[in-house]
């Protein structure tokens, strides 16, 4: 949900504060989807407006789709299209079969592991092998994943097919959750927790196989990509207090991996406080204060393959 899953679990070899152990993030990745499902469902519909209305939409792609709630909503939108999760995580695409079945939407969705980039490359000029041909694609938080940005962003155009759409959610606003001064430890907590984000990502980033520098000005990219027709729009997710359970629940979730993953960063005083609003037992705890709130806001960037 935040821009950034500063979300690291290390695997006790190679980066261990900046790998990531997807499978044990898959039940809050489905709460945040499922957090977000009436977004995701607007979302969904956007782009079926920014497609040529002529255009047949048969193959969607959802690339780094986690438990697949999107790649669901897909589905559900698309009534004439198959709808394949792409993902490198095992686990997470069983999820993503397991979540079709539940929602009747088996036979409609389709799984595909894939490790990126290798993934992304081979395939004929019919898409065969590889990929395979989509008409649209989408992407969220997972081109950040991968070292080298605008190369990912070049091979999924490469497999649009003529006016096909491209969409990568990959900006927005932090996530906000608490009021500037929540009454114990110094004000201002979320914006220090950003900046440490920041730092956890920025190094996260560093790490990755084939790591390039290139400026996040996700519109030019696209556009390097050859993709036209290249805008964005974004949407809010706003949850205002007091928070049911299940976003209580994912707020405690997102503080305790914030907790494993900057701890060492933070001075004591912070540490202390998040200790605090970890405590299911505390009044101030996040699964009980009344003043918790769910604000984010995710920019989604698009672009069109030209009909010819
Ligand atoms: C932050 S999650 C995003 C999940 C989902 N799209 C969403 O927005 O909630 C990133 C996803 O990308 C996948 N991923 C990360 N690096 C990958 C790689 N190199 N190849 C394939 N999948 C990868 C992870 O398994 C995970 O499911």
């Amino acid at each position: 949900m935040s821009s950034h899953h500063a979300s690291g679990h290390g695997h006790g070899h190679g980066h261990e504060h900046t790998d990531i152990d997807w499978e044990v993030m898959a039940a809050q990745l489905e709460n945040s989807g499922e957090l977000q499902l009436p977004l995701l469902r607007r979302t969904a519909a956007r782009l079926r407006e920014l497609l040529d209305p002529e255009k047949e939409v048969r193959r969607i792609l959802d690339i780094g789709s986690g438990p697949g709630v999107m790649t669901c909503v897909f589905a559900e939108t698309f009534a004439g299209a198959e709808a394949v999760a792409v993902d490198g995580t095992p686990g997470l695409l069983e999820r993503t079969l397991a979540r079709a079945e539940r929602l009747g939407l088996d036979g409609r969705v389709a799984v595909r592991h894939a490790k990126l980039p290798e993934g992304l490359d081979g395939g004929d000029e019919h898409g065969e092998g590889g990929l395979g041909a989509a008409d649209l694609i989408w992407s969220s938080k997972a081109v950040h994943h991968l070292g080298d940005q605008q190369r990912a962003l070049d091979a999924l155009a490469g497999v649009l097919r003529p006016g096909g759409l491209l969409a990568v959610a990959e900006g927005g606003l932090p996530t906000r959750f608490l009021p500037r001064d929540i009454g114990i430890g110094r004000p201002g907590l979320q914006a220090r927790l950003d900046a440490v984000q920041e730092h956890w990502f920025e190094i996260m980033r560093a790490e990755l196989p084939g790591s390039t520098s290139v400026v996040e000005d996700w519109p030019a990219m696209l556009s390097r990509a050859g993709l036209t027709g290249v805008g964005s729009f974004t949407f809010l997710l706003d949850l205002p207090a007091p928070l049911d359970e299940t976003a209580r629940a994912f707020l405690h979730a997102h503080l305790t991996r914030l907790r494993e993953t900057v701890n060492e960063v933070m001075d004591a005083e912070d540490r202390r406080t998040l200790d605090v609003l970890l405590d299911p037992g505390a009044p101030e705890g996040i699964l009980r204060r009344p003043d918790a709130f769910l604000l984010s806001a995710t920019t989604v960037f698009t672009g069109v393959r030209s009909a010819r």
